[in-house]
């Protein structure tokens, strides 16, 4: 026991109040006929300390490690969307505590509403106002995804945000977890329920197609996510991005060279192998123009300065996930390197280009 617990990080006390209580119990016995955890035990504990960690109740851990329709697969699932989620929250609080600390030093008036605000943000809460300054439709991206759907005629678009990439041709229903970004949608545009892709309120096959744009990286459990689109539609399109190239990360200048913390922010997201093989689709690469009107991450490959903007890096979550410090340093070196020629040395082949292939694929299924 006294090994187990200190594997664990907990004490034996811990260990034996779970065994009187009967959350974990060792089941096996030494040579000298002692008590010892068996491998399953020790995997019922490992689930236990993580929920707990987590900050549920005794009686709801027993509740949970004691579903019999929950494997162990299904439990690191849930674990790790769990995980996501509060990382989500941590990066929205984080935002929110940047922008008052900002107004403060400004000297604004932060009201007890906004203060208040920061403890129940979700990341599009905490940055979504942004988005629209930069975030829309780009012309060439949404005929791909168009081409795509195909002839079908009723869609689910889901994380939809401002509404971006839903086709005005065919009956759409959207689905957005975001209030904020709920409240920007165009008048007009297609009705939208509050809810997540990992949980989507339809009944099975509901939809021709579901499409989902730039938004399974934000899910909490992106595989889940991607089965129920696969359930409530007949057809699937999602426009995500490809970490399965050795080297990715040295795809586009500005990961490569001023930002690798972009890689730890995709550490966690599943391959696209993966993500193909959940719904079971082909893949095709989307180019991102040089004058791309969506103000995505990639966008502006072949026009640096826009980089150096504050109002278009509020509209690309990338930047709140890695935070103020890293934000800083990228944005500082790459200023320099704008002013000294040093950019433009390195990346002359960029101007003889029209389009670039910088990760982003379409998944069709
Ligand atoms: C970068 S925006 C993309 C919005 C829109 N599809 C577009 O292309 O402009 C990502 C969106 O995903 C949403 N989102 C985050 N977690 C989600 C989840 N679990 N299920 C569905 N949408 C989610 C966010 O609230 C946000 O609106």
């Amino acid at each position: 026991m006294g090994r187990v617990a200190g594997l664990a990080g907990v004490s034996v006390r811990t260990l034996h109040h779970y065994d009187e209580i009967g959350l974990v119990r060792p089941s096996a016995r030494t040579a000298s006929g002692y008590r010892a955890y068996s491998a399953g035990d020790v995997e019922r504990l490992r689930e236990v300390l993580a929920y707990r960690r987590l900050g549920f109740g005794l009686r709801q851990v027993a509740e949970l490690v004691g579903d019999p329709s929950t494997d162990a697969v299904a439990h690191l699932r849930r674990l790790r969307g769990l995980l996501l989620e509060r990382r989500d929250r941590a990066d929205a609080m984080v935002a929110a505590i940047d922008t008052e600390l900002d107004a403060r030093a400004k000297g604004l008036r932060v009201t007890p509403d906004e203060q208040l605000e920061m403890l129940g943000a979700r990341l599009y809460d905490a940055i979504g106002g942004a988005y629209t300054a930069t975030r829309r439709t780009d012309p060439r991206i949404a005929a791909q995804i168009w081409d795509a759907l195909g002839d079908a005629q009723t869609v689910l678009n889901v994380g939809a945000g401002t509404g971006s990439y839903e086709p005005a041709d065919r009956d759409v229903r959207a689905v957005e977890p975001s209030a904020v970004m709920r409240e920007q949608r165009p008048a007009g545009a297609a009705p939208c329920v509050a809810a997540a892709a990992e949980n989507l309120p339809f009944q099975d096959r509901s939809f021709d197609v579901a499409m989902a744009v730039s938004t399974v990286h934000h899910w909490g459990d992106p595989i889940a996510g991607l089965r129920e689109m696969r359930r409530v539609a007949r057809r699937v399109v999602v426009l995500t991005f490809d970490t399965d190239e050795n080297g990715w990360q040295d795809r586009f200048w500005l990961t490569r060279d001023y930002l690798p913390e972009f890689a730890t922010v995709l550490a966690d997201f599943p391959s696209l192998a993966g993500m193909a093989d959940a719904i079971g689709a082909r893949s095709e690469p989307v180019p991102v123009p040089w004058d791309c009107t969506d103000g995505l991450f990639e966008a502006y490959w072949r026009r640096p300065r826009a980089y150096l903007e504050d109002h278009v890096r509020r509209a690309m979550s990338v930047w709140t996930r890695v935070g103020p410090q890293a934000e800083q340093r990228a944005v500082q070196s790459l200023s320099n390197d704008l002013e000294t020629g040093r950019w433009a040395e390195g990346n002359r082949h960029l101007t003889d280009l029209d389009a670039a292939d910088l990760g982003l694929r379409l998944l069709i299924a």
